[in-house]
């Protein structure tokens, strides 16, 4: 193939939740959100998930597909709010209400209804999506976070005569609302006050899910220990052998390319569950390869140059300088090559492969890696854990990616 000629859309979205076409997998909680949660809500009795798991693990994509399954079969408007830029609480109230402007997206029908009924928010709706007046959305932000029950209240009866029977509210990126004191309360008044009988409100059919890690879960209960009864949770795992070989194989597909066993054994090895690593491993394959053909070469290619994507991307500028110290390489390459499973090691297991002149600077090399976040002291003396897997895994591959140039 000509470089210059245009290769078409690549499959792969290592940046962005998986589209509905390409979603793969994770049957088992979708069958319990289904029936656990959306079935429920969609019966008329409230549910809050909370929906756990790493970084990049795909929370974002279980939560958007699950919201495409309950507006087209069970009736739910879905409404998905990012608070990745909240702080105040007000910000919540922003977030959700330019959510519910936003809302409909699979349901184009619904999404109209809604749009037609807040007209004061809402600028041209264009080609590229709706506009939304920020001033006006800034100054009913409060009385959104104030009321948000009776606003979501509103918000349904707007569409129940098109089909709508709840709400399918879904709070992402709470890392950072998390650290301010009112928003575990928050959550747990709104679930209280709609489970109350009350005769001037009925409850709300809401499904309520946040999408965290485990730590903002705790971190929640740790301020406001009764939220630690209001969710179910959910947690989203690493993806299985199938899964990956399966997801491989519709995104090659839907591009007209073929892979060989051999480089899908490559691929999915070395994605090693992670679906964001699975998405750039593809998006190098997709480029790199020339025939149509994905094979065992390609693959190997595309997993080098993935693992300098996930270094550059998710490793800060400061922890790849260190790790990339000469200093400290042959240690780390040593740590590294424990697999990218060992998400722990001990002081022990290290120093008995380490040179005279290498073990003079363990210490030193495991307090700058505590220093820079990537190592946290474990429960045991000597002990030391990767805090992220998405760097422990970088790491891994750095070392793969040594062992390959040597050979
Ligand atoms: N079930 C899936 N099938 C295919 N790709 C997925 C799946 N889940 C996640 N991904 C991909 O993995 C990456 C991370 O997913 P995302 O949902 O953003 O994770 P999280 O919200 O946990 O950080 C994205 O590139 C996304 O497209
Ligand atoms: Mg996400």
């Amino acid at each position: 193939m000509n470089e210059i000629e245009s290769k078409g859309r690549s499959p792969f979205f290592p940046d962005q939740p998986v589209p509905v076409e390409l979603f793969m997998g994770r049957a088992e909680q979708l069958r319990h959100l289904m029936t656990r949660a959306v079935g429920q809500v969609a019966e008329g009795k409230p549910v809050s998930v909370f929906l756990e798991g790493e970084y990049g693990i795909g929370k974002t994509s279980v939560a958007r597909f699950a919201q495409w399954l309950a507006e087209r079969n069970h009736g739910l408007l879905g409404i998905y709010a990012t608070l990745e830029r909240a702080e105040s609480m007000d910000d919540v109230g922003a977030a959700v209400l330019e959510a519910t402007l936003r809302s409909g997206a699979y349901n184009p029908k619904l999404g109209e209804k809604i749009r037609e009924g807040f007209a004061k928010f809402v600028g041209e709706q264009s080609l590229f999506g709706v506009t939304i007046h920020a001033e006006a959305l800034r100054k009913e932000a409060p009385n959104i976070t104030r009321g948000l029950l009776p606003f979501l209240t509103q918000t349904l009866e707007r569409v129940r005569a098109d089909g709508a029977r709840g709400i399918f509210l879904v709070l992402d990126e709470i890392n950072g609302i998390v650290s301010n004191p009112k928003f575990a309360p928050f959550l747990k008044g709104i679930v209280d006050s709609n489970a109350a009988i009350s005769l001037e409100r009925p409850t709300l059919p809401l499904l309520l899910m946040l999408c965290g890690v485990a730590e903002r879960r705790r971190q929640l209960i740790a301020q406001h220990e009764p939220v630690g009864r209001i969710f179910d949770v959910v947690s989203i795992e690493r993806m299985t052998e199938e899964e990956m070989s399966g997801f491989f194989r519709k995104a090659f597909d839907s591009a007209h390319m073929a892979v060989e066993p051999g480089a899908m054994d490559i691929m999915t090895h070395y994605a090693a569950g992670f679906p964001k690593v699975m998405h750039l491993i593809g998006n190098a394959a997709y480029w790199l390869d020339r025939d149509g053909r994905i094979d065992k070469d390609d693959a190997m290619n595309a997993v080098v140059l993935a693992a300098e994507e996930v270094g550059k991307r998710y490793v800060d500028q400061q922890v790849y300088a260190a790790l990339r110290s000469a200093d400290y390489r042959s240690i780390l390459a040593k740590i590294a090559r424990m697999g990218p499973d060992t998400m722990s090691f001990t002081k022990g297991d290290v120093v008995k492969g380490l040179t005279e002149k290498e073990k003079g600077k363990l210490n030193n090399f495991l307090q700058k890696m505590k220093r820079l976040g990537v190592l946290r002291s474990g429960e045991v003396q000597g002990e030391y854990v990767f805090t992220v897997r998405m760097v422990r895994l970088y790491i891994w591959l750095q070392s793969l990616q040594k062992e390959k140039l040597k050979n």
